[in-house]
This record gives C-alpha cells, structure tokens and sequence, in this order.
C-alpha cells in the first residue's frame, strides 16, 4: 500500500503528529494515481463551493494535461495538504486551492508549499502570483500568506455568496 493510501487507511485522531511528535515534512508533484487522495483531502469543496466538485474535476483535469501545477504535502506517513496553481499567461499565476487538513496544521505543511511552488516561480520567471481568500477562510489563511510575503491588494464581492467579500493577495515574486 501506498505511503498517501497508507496515511489516509489510518486516519485516527489520536494519531496525528504534533509539535512534539516531530516527523519529517514532505512535498512532491502530484501524478495521475495520486488525483484521487486529492478528491479525498477536498471532500467538503462541494458544501463550501456550490459545484465545487466539478470545479475541482476540472482543475484536476488540468494538471494531468499540464495546464496547471498541483502539489501536496504531508508528515510522517500522512497526506495534509494540496496547492493548486494555474498560470495565466508567461508571467504570472493564480493559487485556486490551497489547503492543509486542521489536524495537521502549524507543522510547516503550507510553508513547504508554497516554498516548492515558489522555486517554480523563480526558475520560470513567473513575477506575480494572486490568490482570492474569501472571508471565512481568511483567517488563518491571511496569516499563513502574510508570512510567506503576500500583501492584500483589494477586495471583490464575493462569487458565490451574496454580501460575502473577497480578498485579493499578490506577491510579488523578485
Ligand atoms: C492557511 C493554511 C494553508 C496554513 O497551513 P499550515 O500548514 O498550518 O501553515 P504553516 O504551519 O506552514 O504556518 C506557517 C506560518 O503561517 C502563519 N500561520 C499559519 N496558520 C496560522 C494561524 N492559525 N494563526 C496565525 N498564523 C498562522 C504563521 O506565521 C506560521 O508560522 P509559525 O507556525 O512558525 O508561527 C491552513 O491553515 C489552511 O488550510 N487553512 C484553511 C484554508 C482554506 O480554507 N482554503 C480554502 C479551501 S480550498
């Protein structure tokens, strides 16, 4: 069994790591085989997002053709968490899903994220990248892009939900 199979099979509370219990971070690129642990981690997209699961069908769909960039991470044995990144044009890209299960957060599974894309970024020349955080989930994702060098550059009525704003978040990456 898989290491992401394994971890998602033995997903008991009790046994996730903490602080305390320090376990190697992992990152790597997501493949074919790995599109439907991503489907799992992301189960509740659909009553976040109404249509959220063709949404992300289709994202997917996108990475296997290489239309966009998708990575996950976790610790120890266990999947946490996903980032997906579609570029828009030569130089710039948008983060559509950025996400780390809450028993394994504060362990450093987004940083490493966002650093592995960033190392993308640098090396294609990509100088900004947007991603739109919409008010529920602003904290603690404002946080967590605050401390890896995004700057909130405005706010957008929201989509899906009427009176709902969103937020706009750029780095710049040089
Ligand atoms: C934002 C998120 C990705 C952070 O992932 P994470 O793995 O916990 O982040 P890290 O452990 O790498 O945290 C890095 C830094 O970000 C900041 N940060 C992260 N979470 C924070 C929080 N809850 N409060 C304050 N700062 C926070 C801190 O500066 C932290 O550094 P520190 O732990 O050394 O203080 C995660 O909280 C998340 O998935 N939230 C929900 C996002 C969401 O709803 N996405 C939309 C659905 S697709």
């Amino acid at each position: 069994m898989g290491l992401i199979a394994q971890s998602l099979k033995n997903s008991s509370p009790m046994r996730w790591p903490t602080r305390r219990t320090p376990q190697p971070i992992w990152t790597k690129s997501v493949g074919r085989t790995e599109i439907r642990h991503i489907q799992s981690l992301l189960w509740f997209l659909p009553s976040v997002y109404p249509g959220g699961d063709s949404w992300l069908a289709n994202r997917l769909a996108d990475v296997i053709a290489g239309k966009a960039y998708c990575s996950i991470g976790g610790v120890g044995g266990r999947l946490g968490g996903v980032l997906i990144e579609t570029p828009k044009g030569r130089r710039h890209s948008k983060i559509s899903t950025f996400y780390v299960h809450p028993c394994l957060r504060r362990l450093g599974i987004g940083s490493h994220l966002l650093r592995l894309h960033n190392g993308r970024w640098r090396s294609d020349g990509i100088d900004t990248v947007h991603i739109t955080v919409s008010a529920e989930c602003l904290n603690p994702l404002g946080a967590q892009l605050a401390h890896a060098g995004f700057r909130g550059i405005d706010q957008v009525p929201g989509r899906y939900r009427e009176q709902s704003i969103e937020s706009v978040f750029q780095l710049s990456v040089h």
